[in-house]
């Protein structure tokens, strides 16, 4: 049996936070988790130029079905053991076709980053994102950053810190994790991109929810 035969993981209708969110009423705009339905959309976005791939790290071009298969199911297979949807699609109504993508993770808690005052392990959620070509410019990405930041990673999860990165060129992404309320940590960094095989400069942002951990700032030389 090949991969492709397999029945993909399902999404546990139980989890939480899966929305629908009702973000924004005029222009439309809720957060619903991302289906295996998605996927021809999600596909035919992602193909309609190249300005999603310039702007992340990780989504190929041209982007197949196979690709976003896989990055749905693996999504499910977290969100399943974890209980909590993770990752939503930005659509005009409930069920409607993705326009966009908000996907969220946490560092390992793995004694590297610890409060200042007790010592704990510090949850720190990382938020990532996309608007297709055809909607940008309506706030989509800015709503949904801030829903996610501080509806979900701060108030449903229980982060002390939320981090983003952007390539420091990346005006429209930068305005869009200001909207969410962070701050730029590290201005520049360089950061090997395997999917370009080559070194690009990157930006950190984080935003803290109260001042105990301002002084845990992002550092590249240890942070993943
Ligand atoms: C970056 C991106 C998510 C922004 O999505 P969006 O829904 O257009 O964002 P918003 O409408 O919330 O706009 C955010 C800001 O960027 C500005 N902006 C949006 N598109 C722009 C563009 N093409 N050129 C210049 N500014 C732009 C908006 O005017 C807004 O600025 P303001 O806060 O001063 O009003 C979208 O362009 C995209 O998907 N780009 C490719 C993938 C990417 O870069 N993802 C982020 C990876 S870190």
């Amino acid at each position: 049996m090949t991969q492709e035969d397999k029945a993909p993981t399902p999404r546990n209708r139980d989890n939480k936070c899966s929305g629908p969110f009702l973000l924004n009423e005029a222009p439309p705009h809720y957060l619903s988790a991302v289906e295996y339905t998605d996927i021809p959309e999600m596909v035919r976005v992602l193909n309609l130029d190249k300005d999603i791939y310039n702007g992340t790290a990780s989504f190929q071009y041209p982007y197949l079905e196979s690709h976003g298969r896989t990055r749905i199911e693996n999504t499910f297979v977290g969100d399943n053991a974890s209980g909590y949807t993770s990752c939503w699609a930005m659509r005009t109504s409930p069920e409607g076709p993705m326009i966009g993508w908000i996907h969220t993770h946490f560092l390992p808690e793995d004694g590297t980053r610890v409060h200042p005052a007790t010592g704990r392990d510090l949850k720190i959620g990382v938020i990532g994102y996309w608007v297709s070509p055809e909607c940008v410019g309506k706030g989509y990405a800015s709503r949904s950053a801030r829903f996610a930041v501080q509806e979900y990673l701060f108030k449903e999860r229980g982060c002390d810190i939320v981090r983003a990165e952007a390539y420091t060129h990346n005006e429209p992404s930068r305005k869009v994790l200001e909207a969410a309320g962070m701050s730029c940590e590290v201005e520049e960094w360089t950061a090997f991109i395997p999917k370009l095989q080559k070194d690009m400069i990157i930006c950190c942002y984080a935003v803290h929810r109260d001042e105990s951990t301002k002084s845990v700032v992002t550092d590249k030389t240890k942070d993943p």
